[in-house]
């Protein structure tokens, strides 16, 4: 039926008929928010390159998680910022780690709320790459058993989820047999499994000190320009026992979120990264967008696009705004 039948301008016709029409909904149910930890008291450091994100000394989160909880986020996912760097990322599997600190606290303090670690190594050591390096090269397997390493510690301090981030080959079965050889059967891995080697991580690395320190992360992350290879690698780490698949970042990789999301049947997180947050960030502080505009309008973009889960630094901007929607 077409014209003059058909007016699909009839249904927009008010907010009520839009809201009830609406395909799509963003809630507060679908944000996970990322948190840089430093060891230290009462340390609430400014990024520089993020505004509004910071690093916290536990303590400082504490207090800041009082209004995670109020606003009913489910769960947060936490980066430590180590006292000590070296060239098998030690303190990333250390038990007075930053990382097991601070979940042992937030998971005392805040049994109900959701905590998700990143399983990863760059943070931690010293040459800034996600592995071991031997003659200028990430060795594969060797970093498996760090890894392995890693996500027991996380989870024996109280992570309800792991979610490794590294991207070498393999990492998902290592780490599912390792936490099912532990007892942690029950643990869920949240796999990084499209993660791109993209500029948009630019500002993540200032917040945790994590930028390679020589070369880039090519060899490991993936070519931005590949679609059927992000289903290749979503493929298998959902083989190897992933429970929740993340393609990061998101808004240049929608279309690979609802290929994914079309073609395999488990939950599908997305990373809105750092770049992403910072150039919301700087165009609304000059007046040039919208920000909470913007910042639904992408957020839902991304649940439009397959998303169930979304990664966000906005997180408790888009909480506030979702409550009091009007
Ligand atoms: C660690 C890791 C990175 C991000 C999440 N986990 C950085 C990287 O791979 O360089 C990026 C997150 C962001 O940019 O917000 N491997």
């Amino acid at each position: 039926m077409a014209f003059p039948v058909t007016r699909l301008r009839r249904l927009r016709s008010s907010d009520t008929l839009r809201r009830m029409v609406r395909e799509n909904h963003l809630r507060i149910d679908d944000l996970i928010w990322p948190v840089f930890v430093t060891h230290g008291k009462g340390v609430k450091k400014a990024v520089s390159a993020m505004p509004g994100v910071y690093n916290y000394s536990v303590d400082v989160l504490l207090d800041e998680l009082k209004e995670v909880i109020a606003l009913g986020i489910p769960g947060i996912i936490l980066f430590g910022i180590p006292a000590h760097k070296d060239a098998v990322g030690s303190e990333g599997y250390a038990d007075d780690g930053i990382i097991q600190k601070a979940v042992r606290a937030v998971k005392d303090a805040y049994p109900d709320l959701l905590v998700v670690t990143d399983v990863c190594l760059c943070e931690y050591t010293d040459h800034g790459h996600c592995g071991i390096v031997k003659e200028g090269k990430v060795i594969n397997d060797t970093t498996l058993e760090l890894l392995q390493r890693c996500a027991i510690s996380h989870v024996s301090s109280g992570a309800d989820i792991v979610a490794p981030s590294d991207m070498m080959d393999g990492r998902i079965a290592a780490i599912r047999s390792a936490l099912d050889g532990e007892g942690y059967t029950d643990i869920p891995i949240m796999a990084y499994s499209a993660k791109f080697a993209s500029a948009f991580y630019g500002p993540f690395r200032e917040a945790a000190g994590s930028a390679p320190q020589f070369g880039d992360r090519k060899s490991y992350q993936m070519d931005s320009p590949n679609a059927r290879e992000a289903l290749r690698e979503i493929e298998s780490d959902m083989e190897e026992g992933a429970d929740i698949v993340m393609v990061k970042p998101a808004l240049a990789y929608m279309d690979i979120i609802r290929k994914a999301k079309d073609t395999f049947n488990l939950p599908m997180a997305a990373y809105n990264v750092s770049g992403e947050y910072s150039m919301v960030k700087a165009a609304a502080s000059q007046g040039w967008i919208d920000e909470k505009g913007v910042v639904l309008e992408y957020l839902t973009g991304l649940k439009r696009a397959g998303t169930d889960i979304i990664l966000t630094y906005h997180a408790l901007d888009a909480a506030r705004w979702l409550q009091y929607r009007d």
